[in-house]
């Protein structure tokens, strides 16, 4: 027998030509192609005493399990064809049978994805950015120097690569606005989401990891009021009409001014509860006017363009929408929470 006989017992194609067969009689027809006296098989069989006796037992095993195979697929289908060929129609008497469960896209992808499409929708590009960042478009391109205080504010990650403090888990999405701004010539309307790492420890509202949404526009004669006028389109297109915002002063090195966006808190109406800290007000992000130093930096001109630049943090915004708490709920992958959304 050659050596490759065993591969001729195609169980798929049997099992593809047992479906396909429309009577009984082409079922038995089948039968004897498949398993009969003059079949592939009954020839493996045959050949089995003339192997050397170290294949005898894989050969014998494999034409037996494909003969067993294919003989209860045929036993099934003849079963199926009785009925048939009595009635002339099919009687489907299946119960119920197993539901199947299907996946879904993560809440936080779910959100990403509307927060894109309102953005798309408002003329924006989606772009992103690596993971593992430099320190340069983390910090140096975004106006922290060296030892500024603010750095020490973000709670670095560094990766243990080239220089020390170099190379290092991005903290927030605003180091792809610099990468942007490096590769683009105004105008740029873009927004960039994506997942960032903080060594912070895990509480109600605080994970290690976690994800942003940055935007950033770039052109001439930009304003404060088309910031204001873009996180109210986007934040009442997610959360609805009637809800309320504010823009209150804030710092951060890379805006100027900048400032800090809230909405009521959705969990008491403003009255003021425990997830608001009893303000009446949930923060969503930072925001401002784009400094002209990491214009500079990057070589636009901020005599002719100005620009404002938002991050927002992505979990915050399905934890107000459904009230879900902690924010590790998103990272747990508990089933039972998932298929809620
Ligand atoms: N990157 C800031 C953070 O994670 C948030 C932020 C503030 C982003 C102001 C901005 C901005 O684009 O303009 O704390």
């Amino acid at each position: 027998m050659p050596a490759d006989a065993l591969a001729e017992l195609d169980l798929d194609a049997a099992r593809a030509a047992v479906g396909a067969a429309g009577t009984l009689d082409e079922l038995e027809d089948l039968r004897k192609r498949l398993v009969g006296k003059q079949s592939v098989a009954a020839r493996v069989k045959q050949s089995i005493k003339d192997l050397p006796a170290d294949r005898k037992p894989v050969v014998g095993k494999a034409v037996s399990e494909y003969t067993a195979a294919v003989t209860t697929l045929l036993d099934e289908r003849h079963a199926d064809l009785v009925p048939v060929e009595a009635t002339g129609t099919a009687l489907d008497l299946t119960l119920g049978g197993h539901g199947r469960m299907r996946g879904h896209l993560h809440l936080v992808t779910q959100c990403r994805r509307e927060l894109e499409d309102v953005f798309v929708s408002l003329g924006y590009r989606v772009e992103e950015g690596p993971e593992v960042e430099d320190d340069w478009h983390n910090f140096e391109a975004l106006n922290f120097p060296p030892g500024h205080p603010a750095r020490a504010m973000q709670d670095t990650l560094y990766v243990n690569l080239g220089e020390p403090e170099q190379v290092l888990l991005r903290t927030h999405t605003s180091p792809v606005q610099v990468r942007v701004m490096e590769t683009q010539k105004p105008p740029i309307y873009s927004v960039m989401p994506g997942r960032t790492y903080r060594n912070e420890t895990l509480d109600a509202r605080h994970s290690p990891v976690f994800h942003q949404i940055e935007g950033l526009a770039v052109d001439r004669g930009i304003t404060f009021g088309d910031l204001a006028g873009t996180l109210e389109a986007f934040t009442s297109a997610y959360f609805g009409k009637q809800l309320q915002s504010r823009l209150i002063p804030s710092f951060f090195p890379f805006t100027e001014p900048s400032a800090e966006f809230s909405i009521t808190c959705v969990f008491c109406d403003g009255a003021g509860c425990r997830v608001c800290s009893k303000t009446g007000w949930i923060e969503l992000g930072g925001c401002g006017m784009v400094d002209p130093n990491v214009f500079r930096k990057v070589g636009i001109d901020p005599e002719e363009y100005s620009g404002f630049a938002f991050g927002f943090g992505l979990e915050r915004m399905p934890m107000l929408r459904y009230g879900v708490e902690p924010i590790k709920t998103f990272f747990d992958n508990d089933i039972r929470f998932l298929t809620q959304y």
